[in-house]
């Protein structure tokens, strides 16, 4: 328990009782002279009399004579009114002192004191150190009732991670159990549980930055997508995003975040091992000329019901698409992509279609064609609205891809080799933006020799970006170069 009257500081100071309506004026004269201290107004009530008040003068002013003021000072305040001195007791408690303040009363000299933490919505998530710990309850307890209501929760992570979707473990310290919070981004909101997924709100800058190079129109693939930090700004954007986690937790928010956020037309979500996803989502049809079969291997994870379908069947014939574009779509339903080679001479309706946002054959939007289907269709993205619909499958082109799981995305790269048909690909080769971390001792020529072996080719101008730091001897960085030629089907040797 912490005992709130031990951080108590009574000040025995001087007042000045003085009529209100001349308070300003004495306040100016007695510039320099007032009680200084944060949060609290040196004018308050005269609880004797309602028309005037009271001006609390600085601890400086140690005597009832007031000779700490200089004289040319006192003489001013004279002429404008009867100077009537009061002795003014003000008690500073637990509640006036900042979290940092509190802490270092508490916490053994020398300690740095925890008082910063990230904020992920209404939760802090606080580090603390192993010296610290019998300290933690306490420690909770001063951050919680120092920055409620904006924090509701305080956690601790405990240990490493060590689980493949990156979720760290945490202890509930202080305030609610929940874990579901909010959080915004550059205009966009995200809904997550913090205890099931993974979330990083220093990645801010970056998830923008990256976005900041797509261009509306453009297909984007990411290959670990958490709750949509990527996919959620780069849809809003007028791109259409395949995404994919392992994690179901992510998946499920990340369909969520695409419905809070109007883009859930131009969101393609699945759930499965990243090299799966890209090997299948790059899979071109069996029986190409056979519009039944213009279908990929890889369906997108939907909960879309049956219902659903048939709505969307509906609106694609209103909006006068042809049934083999429909086919072309990727389909909505939950079923592992393997049942899909049974059933893809039997596959019929198109579930999902981004119906709004769209690409030409090659690659560019057509802003002009609004069909007035397109306009009617409510519940969609608005700054998507008036587009047509696309055309482009992601066997036939991809613009950037994303991979970013630092830890081990560089190792995920031999999933290109060879998984792009070079008779079905359009236009160039996309972009990947490969996240690693890069230690003291290591070189972003390593790195790339690293990643070319993956790929088994030769990587032309790689670009690195210094994401962030994540310890003293490790940072973050982003590799971005255009998937070499050498990996099409064709060229690729496949281990
Ligand atoms: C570092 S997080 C990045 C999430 C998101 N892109 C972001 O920036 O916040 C990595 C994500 O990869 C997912 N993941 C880990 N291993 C995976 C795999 N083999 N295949 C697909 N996703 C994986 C995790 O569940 C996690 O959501």
């Amino acid at each position: 328990m912490l005992d709130e009257s031990k951080f108590d500081v009574d000040l025995n100071l001087w007042a000045l009782r003085i009529p209100c309506q001349l308070c300003k004026a004495a306040t100016r004269i007695l510039n320099g002279y007032l009680l200084d201290k944060p949060r609290i107004k040196p004018i308050t009530e005269d609880p004797t009399c309602q028309k005037n008040r009271y001006v609390i003068l600085s601890d400086r002013v140690r005597s009832h004579d007031l000779s700490e003021i200089s004289s040319q000072k006192l003489d001013e305040l004279k002429k404008l009114c009867e100077v009537q001195v009061i002795p003014y007791s003000l008690t500073l408690g637990y509640s006036y002192w900042s979290a940092d303040h509190v802490l270092k009363q508490i916490l053994p000299p020398g300690v740095e004191v925890p008082s910063s933490f990230e904020t992920i919505g209404q939760i802090a998530h606080l580090n603390i150190h192993d010296e610290l710990l019998p300290y933690k309850d306490v420690i909770a307890k001063v951050i919680y009732d120092k920055n409620y209501p904006r924090i509701k929760t305080v956690v601790n992570k405990v240990g490493a991670i060590t689980n493949e979707f990156r979720v760290p473990k945490f202890e509930i310290l202080a305030g609610e159990r929940d874990m579901v919070t909010e959080v915004k981004q550059y205009g966009a909101i995200f809904k997550l549980d913090y205890s099931l997924v993974y979330w990083n709100s220093r990645l801010e800058h970056e998830h923008i930055r990256l976005v900041s190079q797509f261009q509306r129109g453009e297909i984007i693939c990411d290959m670990f997508a958490g709750i949509g930090p990527f996919a959620i700004p780069a849809s809003q954007k007028g791109c259409i995003v395949y995404a994919n986690d392992l994690n179901p937790d992510s998946i499920r928010y990340l369909k969520i975040n695409a419905k809070i956020n109007k883009v859930d037309d131009c969101i393609y979500t699945y759930n499965m091992d990243a090299r799966k996803f890209i090997s299948q989502l790059m899979e071109a049809p069996v029986c190409e000329n056979n519009a039944e079969c213009n279908v990929s291997m890889l369906k997108a994870c939907e909960d879309c019901s049956v219902q659903d379908n048939e709505e969307s069947r509906i609106e694609n014939t209103r909006l006068g698409v042809e049934a083999e574009e429909a086919h072309a779509s990727v389909s909505g339903n939950v079923e592992d992509a393997k049942d899909l080679y049974k059933n893809i001479h039997t596959f019929a309706a198109a579930t999902k279609r981004p119906s709004d946002c769209c690409l030409q054959e090659n690659g560019s939007i057509n802003g002009a064609g609004a069909t007035d289907a397109s306009r009617r269709k409510g519940g969609t993205n608005k700054r998507l609205r008036a587009l047509e619909l696309p055309n482009t499958k992601p066997w036939e082109h991809v613009d950037h891809i994303v991979m970013n799981l630092p830890a081990s995305a560089l190792q995920f790269l031999d999933a290109f080799k060879g998984c792009i048909q070079r008779k079905d690909w359009k236009g160039p080769l996309p972009l990947i933006h490969c996240y690693c971390f890069m230690r003291a001792n290591q070189t972003q020529e390593l790195i790339v020799s690293e990643a070319e072996s993956a790929l088994n080719a030769h990587i032309q101008e790689p670009i690195f970006h210094r994401v962030r730091d994540v310890a003293p001897n490790k940072a973050m960085f982003c590799l971005s170069f255009r998937l070499p030629e050498a990996c099409f089907k064709d060229n690729a040797t496949i281990n």
